[in-house]
């Protein structure tokens, strides 16, 4: 199904939304509820950053609502089961957390996703914007300064077989259909592996690796051509796309320096690069993003300049006001409702408030 008639579908879905343009969906509401109106493997990307629960943070709602770690563990393991069942089969997955949840929400996860990478966001900050890492009494500390952030990467699991992506699955199947075997089909597409013949093949149904554009077309062709398979889907909903080169972070340490204080600034809001180069990396243009904690909006400004469309919930009225001016302004509507002024850099905000994790504040 294309986008835009899964974004259609969406916003016919969801009667609460705030803003609705033809790029980007505003919710205000719980996000759990929420999503379970979504129709099924309608998005391409959930790029999202709820409560850490370890920080906190009185002025960052849910983020002090669980008295057990447990609870809050139970209270993500609801979304997982949401969010592996909306995400499209070649979709992505990014989750930040903080270090010390980082290990059990992975395990919640793998139940749903396979866990690609865990990326560690150091914030390079300059000295008095690096939260409480220079003031605090280094000697009293019994464990290492928590100076990162943890961010969870994952593609949807497919049950039996956690460790395969779904393009492999499905190429092998379709394959399999087709009676040839992997050598076969790599001398007809011409992609001969380095060590041997079979090898792009098996690399590609083990998921090590994807077939460009024009090998994925030779590819439909050859199993087409055999009469036993009767249809391939297009390139863009089978490949899950993951774009980097050597001109951008290619590894999983992110150094990104954290969203300075400035008058209005959300207490956890993320750097706009930052999302942006999850985005790029991991979507095809006109994909659809989602932020099931979208605080001040970030995810769905760093979606829209990409070209991507955007859906955003958000639980907190007084944040849903600031991103529907964020969004109109974005997409050319309505008047300033916050200046410039407003995003002035301040020398202190109060968010800063003396613990271990310093949550991007
Ligand atoms: C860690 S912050 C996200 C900050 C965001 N990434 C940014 O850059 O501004 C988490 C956000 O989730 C919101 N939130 C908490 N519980 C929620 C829920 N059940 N549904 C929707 N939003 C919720 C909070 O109000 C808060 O704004």
């Amino acid at each position: 199904m294309s986008r835009k008639k899964d974004f259609e579908n969406i916003r016919n879905a969801v009667s609460s939304a705030r803003v609705v343009t033809s790029k980007s969906i505003l919710i205000e509401g719980d996000s759990l509820e929420v999503i379970k109106l979504f129709p099924d493997h309608s998005i391409s990307l959930i790029l999202t950053d709820p409560p850490y629960h370890a920080t906190k943070k009185w002025n960052i709602h849910g983020d002090t609502s669980f008295k057990e770690d447990l609870d809050y563990l139970e209270w993500m393991a609801q979304f997982a089961v949401e969010w592996r069942r909306i995400l499209k089969p070649n979709g992505s997955f990014f989750c930040f957390c903080a270090p010390s949840m980082a290990a059990r929400l992975e395990v919640i996860f793998s139940e749903h996703f396979n866990i690609l990478s865990q990326i560690i966001w150091t914030k390079p900050n300059d000295p008095g914007f690096d939260g409480w890492k220079q003031k605090m009494k280094k000697e009293a500390l019994r464990q290492w300064y928590a100076h990162t952030e943890r961010i969870i990467f994952a593609e949807p699991a497919f049950d039996g077989n956690l460790h395969r992506c779904y393009f492999g699955n499905l190429l092998r199947e379709m394959r399999q259909k087709a009676g040839l075997t992997m050598h076969q089909l790599t001398e007809i597409i011409g992609a001969y592996g380095k060590v041997n013949h079979g090898g792009a093949v098996s690399n590609w149904e083990a998921g090590r690796n994807v077939p460009s554009l024009e090998q994925y077309e030779k590819l439909s062709k050859a199993l087409l051509k055999t009469g036993t398979v009767e249809s391939m889907p297009p390139y863009y909903d089978v490949i899950r796309p993951f774009m980097v080169d050597s001109s951008k972070e290619f590894t999983d340490v992110w150094d990104f320096p954290s969203v300075r204080p400035y008058k209005g600034k959300h207490p956890a809001e993320k750097p706009l690069e930052m999302l942006e180069h999850a985005i790029e990396a991991t979507t095809y243009r006109g994909d659809i993003v989602l932020d099931c904690f979208s605080g001040s909006g970030s995810t769905s400004l760093a979606a829209l300049k990409l070209g991507r469309l955007s859906v955003s919930i958000e639980i907190d009225p007084a944040w849903i006001s600031h991103t529907e001016t964020m969004l109109e302004l974005a997409n050319g509507i309505g008047q300033m409702k916050t200046t410039i002024a407003d995003r002035r850099p301040i020398k202190k905000s109060r968010a800063s408030q003396p613990t271990l994790f310093t949550e991007s504040g």
